[in-house]
């Protein structure tokens, strides 16, 4: 069979140059390496899909273009009667007591009231007193700059403790440990898993992965699409929510550098550990 398939392989190139022959040889090896490594790593996939979601996207544009002009046709830019409407920067500026009372008629005209049946899952509040609290001490720290911990030792000191308490959540403790702050949830996110990226990048692992519900937080595709990374999402329970533990483990590989879990919070049914 061996040798059919040589003579086979000699009677139909003798008549190309060696040299020929080895570039052919040379840019199919590296053909075959590239589509090994983009099958490998999802990517192929990946780029059928979207290849075929852009063609959908052309062949259904002026429907689609139809569906958007409709709902804009819907929107209104919210605005009380006889409201005036900023266009640029007045020529004059105003006194803060104007744009105190601006910004307090804004709110009471166009603002939904605070209440925690019409907004939960928007803002996460407390009680009045906790209210209170906060702004007191917003009042005394608004313009503390942690970068200066050498001017503002409280905000430095709060900061120590709070890292101490949350890592203190750790069992067992870790034994490197670091804190960084961020401004809300998305930024927390990301910074996480920028810090995964890193650390599989320097371990040599290319497009780290991972995993998480099908029900995570956008912040995870924000940092898939930001960082290179891929997420992998696996299905949840329809009736429970929660996470199939057995499809996590599926979706586990070499290239995983973190699985996503979270806690239940109040009026999120799909953070469900
Ligand atoms: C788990 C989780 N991640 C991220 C976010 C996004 O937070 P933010 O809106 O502060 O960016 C939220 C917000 O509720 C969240 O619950």
């Amino acid at each position: 069979m061996a040798s059919t398939l040589r003579e086979l392989l000699n009677q139909n190139l003798k008549h190309s140059e060696p040299s020929v022959l080895v570039a052919y040889t040379v840019a199919g090896t590296l053909a075959a390496v590239a589509a090994i490594r983009l099958a490998e790593n999802g990517e192929l996939l990946e780029r059928s899909k979207l290849a075929v979601f852009r063609l959908g996207r052309k062949l259904l544009q002026p429907i689609i273009n139809k569906e958007i002009d409709k709902a804009a046709s819907g929107l209104t830019f919210p605005s009380a009667d006889g409201e005036h409407y900023f266009q640029a920067i007045p020529a004059e500026g105003l006194s803060s007591d104007v744009v105190v009372q601006i910004s307090d008629r804004l709110h009471e005209t166009l603002d939904k009231k605070m209440d925690d049946q019409l907004l939960s899952g928007v803002v996460y509040w407390g009680t009045v007193n906790h209210h209170k609290a906060f702004m007191k001490i917003l009042d005394t720290h608004l313009w503390a700059n942690p970068l200066f911990a050498d001017y503002f030792g409280a905000t430095r000191k709060m900061e120590a403790e709070v890292t101490t308490m949350t890592l203190s959540l750790f069992v067992p403790l870790p034994q490197t440990m670091a804190a960084s702050y961020a401004l809300g949830g998305t930024e927390s996110v990301l910074l996480a898993m920028l810090a995964y990226r890193n650390q599989a990048l320097a371990q040599g692992i290319e497009r780290p992965e991972v995993v998480c519900a099908a029900t995570a937080h956008p912040a995870f595709d924000k940092a898939e699409q930001y960082f290179g990374m891929r997420l992998v999402k696996v299905p949840t329970d329809p009736v429970t929510k929660k996470i199939i533990v057995s499809e996590v483990e599926k979706a586990i590989t070499s290239r995983t550098v973190a699985i996503v879990g979270s806690t239940p919070l109040k009026g999120k049914p799909h953070d469900l550990l």
